[in-house]
C-alpha cells in the first residue's frame, strides 16, 4: 500500500507529456501535444495531451484520464503498479504502509514476473562480467564476435552457467517462488526438480517498451546441430512474443529522430547497428513479423527500411513483411543485403557512414525491389511479366491511402511498361473483391440464423433507466460546478450550479442510479457541504479509474450532445452563459424521465393484479398514474416551473 502523500507526491511531479512520450511520438500543437493514437490504428493523429491539466484524451477510441490512468491502460498496470512506475521514473521513495499478509500474497502476479525477470537479468549480467566461468566462456564468446563492452553494458547481456540448476538454485535460495521461475520459463519443473531453461547460454534480455526485462533470448556456444541455437522465453503474463520488438526501447528516440525504423532479423543484427552508430533498428526476433510488432512501430514512425539477408528466405520474408506493412498504411522500402551477409556481418566490415550510404543508396522501394527480383526471371516471358504485375498489384491494392495508391501505380505503370489506366482498374478489381469479403464475413452465417431468436425486449425497457438524464446532470455538475447561475424562476436569484443540482436532487430525495455518478455527486456534496470549491483535480486524479475517465472526458467535451438538447443539426455550445435555464431544464429533464419510470412500473403492477381480488389496490395505482401524468403534462408544458417540484415528494419510487 502506497501511502496518500506519496501518491499526491507523484501525481505533482509526473509531467504527463514526458511519461506519454515514452509510447507515443507527440508534437506539440498550440498548448496541448497531439500524435496517433496508441490505442486504435488511425492515420491522423487525435491523441491530445494537454499539460496544463494532466490529462490525456484519445478522441478515436474515447480514452481518456490522467498520467496514472494512461499507464494501467498502454501497460496493463494495476493502480498501485502504475503508481511505482511512476515513482521510479521520478525517484519518489515511496513508503509503503505495512503489508498484511493477505496483501502480500495478493501481490500482483504481473509485478512479480517482472520482479523474477529483473532479478535473473542481474544474476546474468554479473556472471558474465564478474564469474570465472563467465568470464572465460561467455565474455570470451561476445568479444571473440568483436562486441564492445559499451554494448554489452546496454543490452545488459549476460551468462547462464553450465551447471543445469545454478540459476533456480540461487533464486530459490533469494526466496523467489518456484511458481514465478517456471511462469516466466527462467527454470523447468521436471519430477520435481528446477532445471534452468538457459544454462550454458548467452544471455539477451528482451525489454519491453518502457525498458523493464520481460523475456530474454539465450544463444547456445555448442556447434552441434542437436541444440537449438536460440532459445525464447515461453509466453507469459509478461512475454507476448507476437507483441515485442527486440531494441525497441533503446531504438524509440533514435527512429523518431531520424524519421525512419529499421527492421532486421535478430539480436545480433541490432547489437551489430548500434555498435555501428545506427540506434534506430529493431528485430522481431524469433517469429515472423506481426501485424501488432507494426503497429507498435506505427507509434514512433510512418517509414520502415527491411534489412534481410540477400538470400532465398531473406527475400521470401521480405516479400511478406511488405503486404503486412503495407497494410498498416505504412511506407516500406526494402534492402537486401549482399549473399552471405547479415546486418551483423556486413555493420562490422563498414564504419557507420558508409554504412549509412550503402542503405541510402540500396534500399528501394517495393514496387522496384519486386520487380528486380522478379523480373531476372521473366525475361522474355509474358506470361511471367504478367504473373509479376498481378503480384505487384495485389500489394498496392492493401494500401489503405487512395493518394498512395495512385503514386505507386503510376511508378508501377512506368517501370513494367504498363498501361496507368489498366493497372488501375485492377487494383480496384481486387479492392472491391476485398470489400465483398469482408461484407460476407459480416453476414450471419446459417447457422447464426437457425438460433432460437432472443426474447422480446419489453417495450418500456429504453424508460427503466434514467443514465442519459443522470449523465446530463453530472456533466454540468462536473464542468460548471463553481459557476454562478441566476434563477429567473426565483427573483433572479444567484447560486452556484453545483449548489442548485445538489438543491434539487436532495429535496425530493432522489439517488443515481449509475454508482460512478453517484459517488461523484457524493464528492461535490461533501465539498460544497464543507464551504469548499470544487476543483477539476479532485476528479482528474481520483484513484477510480472509472471517475478519472468520466472527468476527463467532461473536462475535455467542448460540446455536449445528449438528449434534451440535441436538435437535428445544432449542436449547442455551451458556454455557461445560459446555465440559467440550462441547468434548471436538465434537472427537470431528468426528473421528467424517473416519473416516467414510475407510471411504468405502476401500468405493470396493474397489468399483473388480478382485477376480482385487488380491486381496491388498481383503483389506488390507478390514481396515482393519473397524478404523475398531471405532473408530466406541467412538466412538458412548462419546463421552467419551479411549482412542479413540490409534486415530486410523493411520487412512489423503485426500489
Ligand atoms: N532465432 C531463434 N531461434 C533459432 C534461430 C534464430 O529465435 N533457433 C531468431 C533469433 O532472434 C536470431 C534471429 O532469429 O537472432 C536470426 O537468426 P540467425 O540469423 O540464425 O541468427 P543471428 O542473429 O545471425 O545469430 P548469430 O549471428 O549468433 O548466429
Ligand atoms: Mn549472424
Amino acid at each position: 500500500m502506497i501511502d496518500q502523500a506519496t501518491i499526491e507526491k507523484i501525481f505533482e511531479t509526473a509531467d504527463i507529456v514526458e511519461v506519454i512520450s515514452e509510447f507515443v511520438q507527440l508534437k506539440k500543437a498550440g498548448s496541448n501535444y497531439k500524435g496517433l493514437s496508441p490505442f486504435s490504428n488511425e492515420k491522423t493523429p487525435s491523441f491530445m495531451v494537454s499539460p496544463a491539466k494532466g490529462i490525456y484524451k484519445d478522441f478515436s477510441s474515447g480514452k481518456g484520464g490522467n498520467a496514472v490512468g494512461f499507464l494501467m491502460e498502454i501497460e496493463k498496470l494495476s493502480y498501485p503498479d502504475a503508481l511505482r512506475y511512476l515513482a521510479r521514473k521520478y525517484n519518489i521513495p515511496i513508503v509503503e504502509k505495512e503489508k498484511t499478509a493477505e496483501e502480500v500474497q495478493q501481490e500482483n502476479e504481473r509485478e512479480s514476473l517482472l520482479v523474477v525477470s529483473a532479478f535473473a537479468q542481474k544474476y546474468f549480467s554479473h556472471n558474465l562480467l564478474e564469474s570465472a566461468e563467465g568470464k572465460a566462456i561467455g565474455l570470451k564468446y561476445l568479444t571473440e564476435r568483436g562486441i564492445r563492452e559499451d554494448i554489452i553494458d546496454k543490452f545488459q547481456l549476460g551468462y547462464s552457467f553450465n551447471e543445469r540448476d545454478a540459476f533456480s538454485q540461487e533464486a530459490k535460495k533469494k526466496g523467489y517462488k518456484t511458481d514465478y521461475l517456471t511462469k516466466t520459463g527462467l527454470s523447468i519443473e521436471k519430477n520435481g526438480s528446477l532445471f534452468d531453461r538457459f544454462a550454458g547460454r548467452v544471455m539477451f534480455p528482451i525489454h519491453g517498451i518502457s525498458g523493464t526485462v520481460i523475456g530474454f533470448g539465450g544463444r547456445t556456444l555448442r556447434s552441434d546441430k542437436e541444440t537449438a541455437k536460440y532459445l525464447n522465453s515461453p509466453e507469459s503474463e509478461i512475454y507476448h512474443k507476437s507483441k515485442v520488438l527486440y531494441g525497441l526501447y533503446f531504438a524509440k528516440k533514435a527512429i523518431v529522430n531520424s524519421e525512419i525504423c529499421y527492421l532486421v532479423e535478430g539480436y545480433t543484427d541490432v547489437l551489430s547497428m548500434h555498435q555501428a552508430g545506427i540506434e534506430n533498428v529493431v528485430a522481431s526476433s524469433g517469429t515472423a513479423l506481426t501485424v501488432e510488432q507494426i503497429r507498435l512501430i506505427k507509434r514512433f514512425t510512418q517509414n520502415i527500411t527491411i534489412i534481410y539477408d540477400g538470400d532465398e528466405a531473406g527475400i521470401k520474408a521480405s516479400f511478406r513483411g511488405i503486404d503486412l506493412v503495407l497494410e498498416e498504411g505504412l511506407n516500406v522500402r526494402v534492402l537486401l543485403l549482399p549473399v552471405g551477409e547479415d546486418p551483423d556481418s556486413f555493420s562490422k566490415k563498414h564504419s557507420a557512414s558508409e554504412l549509412k550510404a550503402f542503405i541510402k543508396e540500396n534500399e528501394k522501394d517495393f514496387i522496384t525491389f519486386k520487380s528486380q527480383i522478379l523480373l531476372k526471371e521473366t525475361v522474355n516471358d509474358p506470361v511471367r511479366k504478367a504473373n509479376l504485375i498481378t503480384d505487384i498489384v495485389r500489394s498496392i491494392s492493401v494500401i489503405p491511402q487512395a493518394i498512395t495508391r495512385a503514386v505507386y501505380i503510376r511508378e508501377c505503370s512506368t517501370m513494367l511498361e504498363v498501361d496507368e489506366k489498366i493497372l488501375l482498374s485492377e487494383v480496384q478489381k481486387i479492392r472491391r473483391r476485398q470489400d465483398d469479403a469482408k461484407w460476407v464475413s459480416r453476414t450471419p452465417t446459417p447457422a447464426a440464423l437457425d438460433a432460437p431468436a432472443q426474447p422480446m425486449v419489453p417495450s418500456f425497457v429504453d424508460d427503466v433507466y434514467s443514465e442519459h438524464e443522470e449523465r446530463d446532470i453530472i456533466y454540468f455538475l462536473l464542468k460548471f460546478a463553481n459557476e454562478k447561475l441566476r434563477l429567473p424562476a426565483e427573483n433572479n436569484a444567484e447560486i452556484s450550479v453545483a449548489e442548485y443540482i445538489i438543491r434539487e436532487i436532495q429535496n425530493d430525495n432522489l439517488e443515481f442510479k449509475n454508482l460512478i455518478y453517484k459517488k461523484v455527486f457524493e464528492e461535490i456534496n461533501r465539498k460544497i457541504e464543507s464551504g469548499g470549491a470544487v476543483e477539476e483535480k479532485t476528479f482528474i486524479f481520483s484513484e477510480d479509474k472509472k471517475i478519472s475517465e468520466l472527468a476527463v472526458e467532461i473536462y475535455t467535451s467542448r460540446y455536449e450532445i445528449s438528449k434534451v438538447w440535441k436538435r437535428k443539426d445544432t449542436f449547442i455550445e455551451l458556454p455557461g452563459e445560459n446555465l440559467g435555464v440550462e441547468v434548471p431544464k436538465t434537472v427537470l429533464a431528468y426528473k421528467n424521465k424517473i416519473i416516467m419510470i414510475a407510471i411504468n412500473e405502476l401500468t405493470e403492477k396493474i397489468k399483473n393484479a388480478d382485477s376480482e381480488t385487488e380491486a381496491d389496490k388498481i383503483t389506488e395505482i390507478q390514481r396515482q398514474v393519473m397524478n404523475l401524468n398531471e405532473i408530466k403534462r406541467i412538466i412538458s408544458k412548462d419546463l421552467g416551473e419551479r411549482t412542479i417540484i413540490s409534486f415530486m415528494a410523493g411520487i412512489p419510487r423503485s426500489s
